[in-house]
């Protein structure tokens, strides 16, 4: 028996629900065409940063204008400003090769500062011909003056301004962090948005004890990271319904990961800790895991397991909310050694 794979995400039909999510690996080329030789459904590239944009502008003006001080003749040794390719044009030049040289579909991101940003960068990527556009709204609020109620009236808008000048589908990547992520989930898709992806993760700066630096480390995610992003799909499945497009990012690590997100309402099960930590090649690994499980269970595809998740999780719609929680506190064993006698 052959599993069939296939599964529609933003409207693209997608050869398997595996998708490389944006990394620095979805921005190389080679890695790139390696992931979709291993059966990636689909890659997100890396995100567009508009602030990169910005400091590579300033970082040049200032450059022109230190070299035009001392010499007034070096201006004519420096390059038209306008001919100088900029982050953005660099990212919709990479567009234009990836939709050249892959056959599945690639998906950009955007991370913009203004509300013009998202709004330009936003029209360049559909013109550059991505399959589809994820919105990456990571972001800190660290200005006291500014509530929750504020800040995700500005995303909203922004969803809808994006949603107005362009065409494709257009997902909103998402933190975990909101009092109401519900409310919020159900606002996104009334803006506009085709889709959610859940959940961006937050990089916390640490602090070098030697120097008192601020240190950026990455760190990779592990399997148990995959229970955020399945509570909150199992609980936005049933409300948002089948025609808005979920995808689970964080923790996935294996087959039996990606199982777990496709039961509880996922679209497609996306990959990057997993992929930077054994190559491109193991989303070979993870789908080969992924047919063994369905094949163990007789599952003939994957609509048939995402199926019989919505009524598994409409069962018990309590498992994935409040009411689990003092279940969980409560499920707690000490060990013997530990426990007085
Ligand atoms: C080195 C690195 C770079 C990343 N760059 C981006 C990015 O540019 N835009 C974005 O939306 N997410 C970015 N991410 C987040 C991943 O796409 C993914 O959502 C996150 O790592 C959780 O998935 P995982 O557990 O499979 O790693 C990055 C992650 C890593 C580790």
């Amino acid at each position: 028996m052959t599993v069939d794979l296939r599964t529609r995400y933003l409207g693209l039909e997608l050869r398997s629900p595996l998708v490389c999510s944006s990394s620095p690996y979805t921005g190389d080329l080679a890695t790139a065409r390696r992931m979709e030789r291993a059966g990636a459904g689909a890659i997100v590239l890396p995100s567009l940063f508009e602030e990169e944009i910005l400091n590579e502008e300033i970082q040049l003006t200032r450059a022109l204008e230190a070299g035009t001080n001392q010499f007034a003749e070096a201006l004519d040794y420096f390059p038209a400003i306008d001919s100088i390719p900029s982050p953005s044009d660099r990212y919709v030049e990479l567009i234009a090769i990836y939709k050249r040289e892959l056959r599945i579909p690639v998906i950009a991101s955007l991370n913009a500062a203004t509300p013009g940003g998202w709004v330009r960068y936003a029209r360049q990527i559909q013109q550059a011909g991505a399959d589809a556009l994820e919105l990456n709204l990571y972001h800190l609020v660290a200005d006291p003056r500014m509530t929750a109620a504020d800040r995700e009236a500005m995303d909203l808008e922004l969803i809808r301004a994006v949603r107005a000048v362009v065409t494709i589908p257009v997902t909103i990547k998402l933190s975990p962090f909101y009092s109401a992520l519900a409310g919020f989930a159900v606002g996104a898709v009334s803006a506009g948005a085709d889709g959610l992806v859940m959940f961006n993760r937050f990089y916390q700066p640490d602090l070098d004890l030697d120097t008192f630096d601020v240190v950026n480390r990455v760190e990779l995610s592990h399997s148990s990271e995959l229970r955020q992003p399945l509570r909150w799909i199992a609980i936005l499945r049933p409300i948002l319904g089948p025609g808005v497009s979920l995808a689970a990012t964080s923790g996935v690590h294996s087959g039996t990961d990606a199982v777990k997100a496709l039961f509880v309402g996922a679209d497609v099960a996306m990959m990057t800790s997993a992929i930077l930590k054994h190559g491109p090649e193991f989303v070979h690994t993870v789908e080969q895991e992924l047919v063994e499980w369905l094949e163990t269970r007789e599952y003939e595809s994957v609509s048939q397991l995402r199926g019989a998740a919505t009524a598994a999780t409409m069962g018990d719609p309590t498992a994935f909310e409040r009411a689990n929680y003092m279940a969980t506190l409560h499920s707690w064993s000490t060990p013997p050694e530990l426990a007085t006698a």
